[in-house]
């Protein structure tokens, strides 16, 4: 066999490296017609956006409807893998769009980029000595990007810290930016660079890292609702899912799981969109735990009229403007669905998503289980992985559903059955 050391690999065109990475792994022939189909998404662009392409992945995007976000009907795309998400969505909204759907805010913008400086004697110093040029700070960081400043956005605001750490003090700069429609990274990455040198040449020590902080904590979104009682099934409902925030609040395991919940809605939406899924979920768990204890980023809450209040926020540094968004083609399909003319307002359709999904999880959880609607949908998945082709999927998932045994290799007798074996 070849091995893994390619002298030259990305410099073959995408069709060369793939009847490389073929013969390392013995694909068949399709095997490598599979990743040769790229579909909406163009070879050469497919190549342009990352190095070393050999093909695509192709995630089904579902449409979440029902939503209404500050009176507003929206529908969203969703780019999951994961069954069930986008029909949570839907149920979850559906049940709050008579009462008035979601309302959303939204602090601005606002995103972080730090610079470290270390090995400085006088640490306390040098912090007031940055502090001193907030408005030189300002003119090199609003230099960087005069396209930025015209549309409204550049530097705001500027925090120095000392931070004592295992390796001595570090005097961390922090540039805050309005980064308007763009998720930002470029732009404050770009400043923090540009500014380090004057940084060293006024305290002296050495500057290293210069990059924005995926802790968007200036960049917040929220979203609020209250589900009737009523249309839940009554207020033992709201009881299940008032004691599954509790212990959400309470305790880290039970916590990352809640989240996961929020972050199937978010990241989807995310993925649709063409930004930056990884951004925005290392933000949203590091706002979790940002009093100490990693804790639920939705709250349900029951309200003097005995009815569900659930609410969300986290950090969401969505553009919509810059990297994939603007420059894949369903990506911008998706953006026209939406139908937000800034990065602001898609932020607050995200988040009214992801306080629907975290509230369709814990409604099934605290009734129902997850498994009753799960396995409907996982039932045709094991189908297809049985073999089954059309209309044989729908048959042979039912009829595991209907004896309860979903199973692949219940789906593999079933499909023999059926096809008189
Ligand atoms: C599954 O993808 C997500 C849930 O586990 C979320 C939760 O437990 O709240 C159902």
């Amino acid at each position: 066999m070849a091995g893994s050391r390619i002298s030259g690999f990305h410099r073959l065109g995408m069709a060369e490296r793939l009847e490389v990475v073929a013969g390392f792994a013995g694909l068949t022939a399709a095997q490598v017609a599979v990743l040769a189909e790229t579909g909406a998404l163009p070879a050469e662009l497919a190549d342009r956006l990352v190095e070393n392409a050999i093909g695509v992945m192709p995630v089904p995007i579902g449409i979440a409807s029902n939503l209404k976000v500050d009176g507003v009907d929206r529908l969203v795309p969703m780019a999951t893998e994961e069954s069930s998400v986008v029909a949570a969505v839907c149920n979850a909204a559906r049940l709050v769009y008579d009462a008035g759907g979601f309302v959303t805010s939204a602090s601005g913008p606002l995103m972080i980029a730090q610079i470290q400086l270390t090995g400085v004697s006088d640490p306390q110093h040098s912090r007031l000595e940055i502090l001193e040029r907030r408005e030189e700070i300002a003119g090199i960081c609003d230099g960087c990007d005069p396209v930025l400043v015209r549309h409204g956005g550049g530097f705001r605001e500027l925090e120095v810290r000392v931070l004592e750490t295992r390796g001595g003090p570090m005097v961390i700069t922090h540039i805050v930016v309005d980064t308007r429609d763009a998720m930002g990274a470029n732009a404050v990455n770009t400043m923090a660079e540009r500014l380090a040198p004057s940084i060293e040449g006024w305290c002296g020590g050495k500057v290293y890292l210069r990059i924005l902080s995926n802790l968007a904590d200036r960049r917040l979104v929220r979203a609020r609702a209250v589900w009737p009682a009523d249309a839940l099934g009554g207020a033992e409902v709201v009881d299940g899912i008032v004691a599954a925030s509790h212990f959400a609040e309470a305790d880290p395991y039970r916590a990352a799981t809640h989240n996961k919940g929020v972050m199937n809605g978010i990241s989807a939406c995310v993925l649709a969109t063409g930004n930056d899924t990884r951004a925005i979920e290392a933000g949203a768990h590091a706002y979790a735990a940002r009093s100490g204890q990693y804790r639920s980023l939705s709250r349900f809450e029951r309200t003097a009229e005995g009815d569900l209040a659930g609410s969300l926020e986290l950090p969401l540094a969505v553009g919509l403007v810059g990297g994939a968004t603007k420059v894949h083609p369903t990506a911008r399909v998706c953006v026209a669905i939406l139908g937000v003319t800034t990065a602001v307002e898609m932020a607050r359709v995200f988040c009214a998503v992801g306080l629907a999904q975290t509230f369709a999880a814990l409604r099934a959880l605290s009734t129902v289980g997850i498994q009753k609607g799960h396995m409907a949908l996982h039932a045709q998945n094991l189908a297809m992985m049985a073999g089954a082709v059309g209309e044989e999927v729908d048959r042979v998932a039912d009829a595991m559903v209907a004896t309860g045994e979903v199973r692949v290799d219940v789906a593999e007798r079933v499909l023999g059955e059926l096809r008189g074996g």
